[in-house]
This record gives structure tokens, C-alpha cells and sequence, in this order.
């Protein structure tokens, strides 16, 4: 990294958690990652999910396909885990290069979670599997019992199951994906280096206030829903004090204006286009622009046993507040952009 107060070159980025669809939206929304990021954890949970290591081979072709000519930008696909998931095909499509880990969705936590895991123990002979070849598992790490209010879903989980599969498998190498409390940060910080997690812009610059204060705004709504202002600053902490059991998972979840707003609004916030602007000034505000290159190039490589990138990346800090468009007209209809509601003047030098 080489810096001074208004210019910084660092590795350049991969986002570590990333939803992007499939066909006309997909096309649409990923330049926004590619702009900045180098490669890109790729969520499995598109309507139907990656199941198998076919499915990945073919969502990764089209993917690349959609990628302008001359643009250098790899997706690292995942498997979604279901209870009929078969340690073999975990196991074939890893060794073969077509996945890079296993996604968790608790059957029901969030989008075209349905086909996800509603008994942990079912799985635990494929995640015994994957712990022996060292394949990692990505958790949505909510419970989805009703009677747990939504705000404690995430600490109620790292209780009831997370634990227990940590002392079951110890050596499984796990990422928490998205954190929003302190209560996971701590858990985190508190465990050994095969647990990691990922922190969302979102969840670091707003809290819950934004969504439901002075009006509902479903643009904010997200999951795991976003917190009170104490859980936002421990996540502030983990991000930006260095620790390389964190770093970038954007979370970005593109979902179409009419399906936002509606009486069941879809979970998810757009945030790629400005992830990494957004994340700059962030750190600059808190003094900690030394730790940004860590958190959203470096952690995450480390992590996953992968090269860091070669390429760099540089942002300079203009005179002029940065105006983000409010939306992505896509051929099936607009995308809003996440409003950090503060000001960047942070940018990417082209
Ligand atoms: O807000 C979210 N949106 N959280 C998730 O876990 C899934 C995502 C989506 O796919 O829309
Ligand atoms: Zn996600």
C-alpha cells in the first residue's frame, strides 16, 4: 500500500459475499463489482439454486459471458447446501475448481432460502467431509424459529447452533457471513483463525434507525435487518482495527423497485456500485485508512488460502462530494442504489 492524505494505491478488492442473479439483471448489475473488485464470492441462491457442481459450471459460463471483453474479473461460485446434498458432489465439484465453498441458508432466514437446512445434524456428515478436504462453509448464521424476535435471530444462532458445530467440528474452516452484532464480533474475535467472518458497507454506516425512523424506507431493509447504533460501532471496530479474521462481504442484493415496494418487500441492499468510495471515507472518517487495503483486499485472500491479488487500486480523495446516481435502469425494470446518506469524496481513479 502507498498512501497520503488525499491518494491511496492498495491491492485491489474482491468482495467475499455477492448476490448478482441470473440473465438481464446480472448483466446489468455486474460492472458495478467489477470496476473494483478483482474476484467475487458469488451466492448460490438464485430461484433454482446451485445445486450441484453442473449448475455452477454453467451459472459461471454465463457469468463470464456477461463480462465485457478485456475486463479481468473472476467469479468464485458456491454450492448452496440442502439436506439432500451429497458429501461426493461437495467433494467433486471443490476438487474440480467449479466451487471455492458451501453456502448455509437456514430453510427460511432470508431470499430462496426454502430449500435450505432446517436441521443442522442432517448436515453434519457433509460438513464433516468438507472439514477433512478444508473446504469452507459460508453461514447465514440466523435461527428462523418465529417465537426469537428478529433483532436477536443472529445471537440466538451463534448460541444454539454455531457453537455446538464448532466444538463438533472444530477444524471446519467457517465464514459468518454478514455480522450485525456485537455479539458475533465478539464470538469471532474470541475463536480461532478457521472462523471469519464478513461486514457489509450497509451494516457499517447505518443502523436501524434509517429504515424505520421518520418513515418506513424499504431500501434499508435487509437481512439480517440492521441494528442499533451499538451493535453498528463494534462492527466498526472488527472492520477497521486490522484483524484479519475480517474483512469485505458486501451483501450487495439487487432486487427490482416493485419488488422492494411492496406489502412483502423483498431483503436486500444494492450497494456495489459504491462499495469501495463508500468504504474509504468511512475508514478516513475513523483515522483508519492504514487498515482499509487489509479489510477489503488482503483478510478475505488469506482466508480463503487464495493469491492476493497483483493488480492495484487507486482512490483519491476530490475536492468535489461524489454524486452517486439513486438508480440502475435495467431492462427489466430500476434498481435503487443503498444512499449512504453521507458525504464521499472519496473516489476510483480510472
Ligand atoms: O438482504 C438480503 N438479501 N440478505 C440475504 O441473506 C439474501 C439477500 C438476497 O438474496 O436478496
Ligand atoms: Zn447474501
Amino acid at each position: 500500500m502507498t498512501a497520503n492524505k488525499n491518494e491511496l494505491k492498495i491491492t485491489k478488492p474482491d468482495d467475499w459475499h455477492l448476490h448478482i442473479r441470473d440473465t438481464e439483471i446480472m448483466k446489468a448489475v455486474l460492472p458495478a463489482t467489477y470496476r473494483w473488485a478483482s474476484r467475487a464470492i458469488i451466492m448460490p441462491n438464485l430461484e433454482p439454486p446451485i445445486l450441484t457442481g453442473a449448475n455452477a459450471r454453467s451459472y459461471a459460463s454465463r457469468i463470464k459471458e456477461s463480462i465485457e471483453a478485456g475486463v479481468e474479473f473472476e467469479p468464485l461460485l458456491t454450492l448452496y447446501l440442502t439436506q439432500d446434498t451429497l458429501a461426493d458432489e461437495v467433494l467433486a465439484s471443490y476438487n474440480q475448481g467449479l466451487i471455492k465453498a458451501v453456502k448455509l441458508y437456514p430453510a427460511g432466514a432470508t431470499t430462496n432460502s426454502h430449500n435450505g437446512v432446517t436441521d443442522i445434524q442432517k448436515v453434519y456428515p457433509v460438513l464433516a467431509a468438507m472439514s477433512d478436504a478444508a473446504i469452507p462453509l459460508l453461514i447465514h448464521g440466523e435461527v428462523t424459529d418465529p417465537q426469537i424476535d428478529i433483532f436477536d435471530r443472529e445471537a440466538v444462532f451463534i448460541e444454539q447452533i454455531l457453537e455446538p458445530l464448532r466444538r463438533e467440528l472444530p477444524d471446519l474452516r467457517i465464514v459468518m457471513e454478514h455480522v450485525t452484532t456485537k455479539e458475533a464480533t465478539s464470538y469471532v474475535l474470541n475463536e480461532s483463525e478457521n472462523l471469519g467472518a464478513t461486514i457489509t458497507p450497509h451494516h457499517l454506516v447505518v443502523n436501524r434507525n434509517v429504515m424505520l425512523s421518520g418513515g418506513i424506507n424499504p431500501h434499508y431493509y435487509c437481512l439480517p435487518i440492521l441494528k442499533r447504533e451499538s451493535h453498528r460501532l463494534a462492527l466498526i471496530d472488527a472492520a477497521t482495527k486490522g484483524d484479519k479474521r475480517f474483512f469485505l462481504g458486501t451483501d450487495s442484493a439487487p432486487h427490482l423497485d416493485g419488488a422492494k415496494i411492496d406489502v412483502c418487500g423483498c431483503a436486500g441492499v444494492f450497494n456495489a456500485p459504491f462499495a469501495m468510495e463508500i468504504l474509504a471515507q468511512l475508514f478516513d472518517n475513523l483515522g483508519a485508512l492504514d487498515n482499509l487495503e487489509g479489510f477489503v483486499s488482503l483478510h478475505g485472500a488469506d482466508f480463503y488460502k487464495l493469491p492476493r491479488n497483483k493488480e492495484k487500486l487507486t482512490l483519491f480523495k476530490s475536492d468535489i462530494m461524489l454524486e452517486m446516481p439513486k438508480t440502475l435502469h435495467t431492462k427489466q425494470g430500476n434498481i435503487t442504489l443503498f444512499d449512504p446518506l453521507m458525504p464521499v469524496y472519496w473516489q476510483i481513479m480510472k
